[in-house]
């Protein structure tokens, strides 16, 4: 029964507490760890769609919060979703135009897996580095920042660019992560600050 009763659990938890999928619980399981939301953080989550995460971060703060996804996103009340790719300068600015000083980047996101294991691995690290590239160009010193990532090649390396701009920086599994897979959250609070901000 092991992990398909667990998948079923989480499924049927979201179903019945109103959460539009199982990942609602990765995050509130992320926040009851390393509480990396306040109630009035400005909150941008990049890979946003369904929505269960924006659905937790609406939860949890009375700050601004943006979703951005490829796919669109039904409405969360109090939320503001774009429809794009947040590597895309445009998305980007558009982001941007919306809110003043961000706090907190949550980031969910995940290519389209084709299957090949090594090959999904190096794109998750590369949409990693793209949202941590992002984050360091809005997120405000002090800031906290969650980015999922498959574990793997680059994995080790990608981390210690997060070290580089984070004062603290953990590895994380959610309880709600499936068996067997290599997801796992980077977990970095405390931003260092934009590095031309001299
Ligand atoms: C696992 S889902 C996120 C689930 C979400 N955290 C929730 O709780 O509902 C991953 C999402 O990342 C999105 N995504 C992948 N690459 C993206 C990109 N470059 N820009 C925007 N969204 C992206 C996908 O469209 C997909 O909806």
């Amino acid at each position: 029964m092991g992990s398909q009763w667990g998948q079923d659990r989480y499924h049927r938890r979201a179903k019945s507490e109103g959460y539009r999928s199982r990942a609602a619980y990765k995050l509130l399981d992320i926040q009851r760890r390393f509480q990396l939301i306040r109630p009035d953080d400005n909150v941008v989550d990049l890979g946003a769609a369904p929505g269960s995460w924006l659905q937790v971060v609406r939860e949890i703060t009375d700050g601004t919060v943006i979703g951005v996804d490829l796919n669109p996103i039904a409405t969360v009340e109090n939320t503001l979703t774009i429809v794009g790719d947040f590597t895309q300068q445009g998305v980007q600015e558009s982001i941007c135009s919306h809110v003043d000083e961000v706090s907190v980047v949550v980031c969910d996101a995940a290519p389209k897996l084709s299957g090949q294991k090594s090959y999904d691995q190096v794109r998750s690290i590369g949409l990693a580095e793209d949202a941590l590239g992002f984050c360091c160009t809005i997120l405000k010193p002090g800031g906290n920042f969650v980015v999922k990532a498959f574990q793997g090649e680059l994995f080790d390396d990608f981390l210690a660019e997060v070290k580089e701009r984070f004062w603290s920086v953990r590895v994380y599994r959610t309880k709600a992560t499936r068996k067997g897979s290599t997801e796992a959250y980077v977990i970095a609070k405390n931003f260092r600050g934009r590095r031309d901000a001299a």
